[in-house]
């Protein structure tokens, strides 16, 4: 097992971690948790986490620990000595640090990350190391977490502007009520699909959650009862599809697909998408029933929610069994809450 520091987005980690977890199980990649405080997660894994990391939207970066140390009456100490990561002979390197949260500790960043400029380029004195601030090769991070410095090399960073691309007044059909990009990639990636896998969104829309499935690499089904959706989102796939996709007109309720291995989904509310007129508990609930029917025994469903619907008690009532209810405030009146069933 290698020692590693998952750093999550702020004001996500809740998302984040769970995400993150959810792209463990799905890459199958063997972990135990070691410690999670405020936005860092310290794991140990089996194999190399950064399959998993690639996925997720509201992971920050990857590192991999090379020592844990404190940081007692200005002097740091690096008390826990993790591992020396292999890197290449002649390359450059900076080394920065980052805090989370209040500065608790008098001394100055910059005077850490030259003190721990020294400690590198002493341990790999044979490599003929070269400093670079501004484009570096390698890049040593010590994150301060009150008196606490986990220091590592970044090993991954998450590249927003691949969202970007993807975000829903970029797709070639564009419709209101469609969720951003990196909330739909965290909802897909908590359904746990996996790569040629089928993947399933009955609310479909315009089409944002077969979109990040078919980037993963799954195969997609997506329908919805408004035929202008169904239009739309077959021009959408058409243009991001990476595998086998198929978009017809259905009703959430009353399905004639065969089995599933993952559902995700944001039904309507009444918000800013039409129910058609139905009452939305009784869509959601019909909607859970009839879903049970098509996904695979041990399968996830996801769907979003407003917090303040308390639909997973409609869940529970349909039989699901709970994973995880995940709150995120959006704005002051929204919550969004995502709930993972098996
Ligand atoms: C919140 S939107 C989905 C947005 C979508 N995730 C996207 O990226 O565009 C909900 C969708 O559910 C559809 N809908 C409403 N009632 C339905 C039903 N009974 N069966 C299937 N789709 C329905 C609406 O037409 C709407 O497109």
């Amino acid at each position: 097992m290698k020692k590693y520091l998952a750093h999550v987005r702020g004001h996500y980690e809740v998302l984040g971690f769970e995400e993150f977890f959810a792209t463990l199980e799905a890459e199958n990649i063997q972990y135990s948790i070691e410690k999670i405080e405020d936005q860092i997660l310290l794991f140990n894994a089996k194999q190399n986490p950064i399959k998993a990391a690639k996925r997720c939207a509201f992971l920050h970066s990857i590192l991999t620990m090379i020592s844990i140390g404190n940081v007692e009456k200005d002097k740091l100490e690096l008390e826990k000595f993790i591992a020396l990561p292999e890197i290449e002979d002649n390359k450059t390197f900076a080394v920065r640090v980052k805090k989370i949260g209040k500065k608790v500790i008098e001394q100055d960043l910059p005077d850490l990350e030259r003190e721990l400029g020294g400690f590198i380029f002493n341990n790999y004195r044979e490599q003929n190391l070269k400093a670079n601030l501004k484009k570096p090769d390698y890049l040593f991070l010590g994150i301060l977490i009150g008196k606490r410095l986990y220091f590592g090399l970044e090993v991954w960073v998450l590249d927003m502007s691949e969202y970007e691309s993807r975000e829903p007044s970029n797709r070639p059909y564009f419709r209101p009520g469609s969720m951003k990009t990196e909330f739909a990639r965290a909802i897909v990636n908590l359904s746990r699909i996996r790569q040629n896998e089928m993947f399933y969104d009955p609310f479909c829309g315009g089409g944002g959650f077969l979109i990040e499935a078919t980037t993963l690499g799954a195969n997609v089904l997506g329908s919805d009862l408004d035929k202008f959706a169904v239009y739309g989102c077959n021009q959408n796939m058409k243009f991001f599809k990476e595998n086998y996709y198929s978009v017809f007109r259905s009703d959430s309720r009353h399905l004639s697909i065969k089995e599933v291995d993952a559902i995700a989904t944001d039904p309507p509310y009444s918000i800013q998408s039409s129910t058609h007129g139905e009452n939305v508990n009784n869509l959601i609930y019909e909607f859970l029933i009839e879903a049970r029917t098509i996904l695979r025994k041990d399968g996830y469903l996801v769907f979003s929610s407003p917090a303040k619907h308390d639909s997973e008690l409609l869940a529970e009532k349909a039989g699901y069994s709970i994973q995880k209810v995940l709150d995120t405030r959006l704005h002051k009146s929204l919550t969004r809450r995502i709930i993972v069933l098996k």
